[in-house]
């Protein structure tokens, strides 16, 4: 028979067990297991509830609040472990570690040299050159011969190459971009005004201002009485679009067997004069080579060096850093 004080008793060790084996639940399952055993239709206090009908009225009144309070109790408590557990589980999922460093996004740009090309490019049409390419694998008497340079002459030694089988004639990996003045010319009339951008090949030990490959724009314009004060207006010209205003350049005197006279172009770089371009006017054998009239069609032509002018631009002390492609060097331009 039950008795108040046996339920009171229940009710207490009901109220322990409960508590302990809540503790010791792991996960929300265990969770809603307990609150089955403890609260459910055929649960724990759930039958102790029910019992309290066999006590007289006072009794009943005194069990049933015990009873109903301990419910609530356990109620609260089965929710806030609740709660518990689902923030626990929640953070070991997307845990943020707000120490961590952001995710390292690489950015592509264009490459140093190719920005500089463009910006020369840029600057050239604006003066009124129209861009054209040519090939890089040249035949010798494009790249020598036609240019006024024969087999012998000395000028070839500065211009060693790589050579390749040609099927009539040796072939080679162009020297510089100066092939594509006769090749325009022959397929041309005057007026011409060409810039013809290009790599080329040399068979070079490299130093600091040397590489075996380079980049080189050529320029060609042949016109009616086209004179040196044309060749040294359009590069002042340049040098000052593309080195600023108050950047120092020279024109010196110098020698390149398709120009006469021949001149190059140099730019202060740290205290020395860093040649970036041969140039002169068009060799008037040439002129008539190409079928025109040189003693009414004159020009002047000229061949920069890409990376010389970079390195001048952005101060690179040395030239191979443009095709070691280390990112740290890269990622500054
Ligand atoms: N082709 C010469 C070089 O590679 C440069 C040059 C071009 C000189 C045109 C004069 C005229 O160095």
């Amino acid at each position: 028979m039950n008795t108040s004080t046996n339920i009171q008793n229940e009710l207490v060790n009901l109220e322990k067990n409960a508590l302990d084996q809540l503790t010791s639940v792991k996960n929300v399952q265990e969770l809603s297991d307990l609150r089955t055993q403890l609260l459910g239709r055929n649960g724990e206090l759930t039958r102790i509830l029910r019992s309290i009908g066999e006590l007289d009225v006072n009794e009943r009144k005194i069990t049933g609040q015990a009873s109903n309070a301990l419910k609530s109790k356990l109620e609260h408590a089965l929710d806030r472990k609740n709660t518990d557990l689902i923030s626990e589980q929640s953070s070991n999922l997307e845990s943020i570690d707000v120490s961590l460093p952001g995710k390292y996004k690489p950015i592509g740009r264009l490459h140093p040299i190719t920005q500089t090309l463009r910006q020369i490019l840029d600057v050239l049409r604006r003066l009124g050159f129209t861009v054209v390419e040519g090939p890089e694998v040249e035949l010798s008497s494009y790249n020598f011969d036609k240019l006024r340079i024969p087999e012998n002459h000395p000028a070839r030694d500065m211009w060693d190459t790589f050579w390749i089988d040609g099927k009539d004639e040796p072939m080679l990996l162009r020297t510089h971009t100066s092939p594509m003045q006769i090749r325009y010319m022959e397929t041309h009339e005057p007026p011409i005004r060409v810039a013809v951008p290009g790599r080329c090949y040399r068979y070079e030990a490299t130093d600091m201002t040397h590489e075996w490959m380079l980049q080189q724009v050529e320029l060609l314009a042949i016109d009616k009485g086209i004179s040196l004060a044309d060749l040294k207006g359009t590069l002042h010209e340049f040098a000052r679009q593309i080195f600023g205003p108050d950047s120092e350049v020279m024109l010196r005197n110098s020698y390149f067997p398709f120009v006469e006279p021949g001149v190059e172009l140099a730019v202060k770089f740290r205290g020395k004069w860093l040649e970036i371009m041969g140039a002169g006017m068009v060799h008037p054998e040439i002129i008539e080579n190409a079928g025109y009239d040189s003693s009414v069609y004159t020009g002047f032509a000229a061949g920069m060096g890409i990376e010389r002018i970079a390195m001048a631009v952005y101060e690179v002390d040395d030239i191979r850093h443009f095709y070691t492609n280390d990112l740290r060097f890269l990622s500054q331009f």
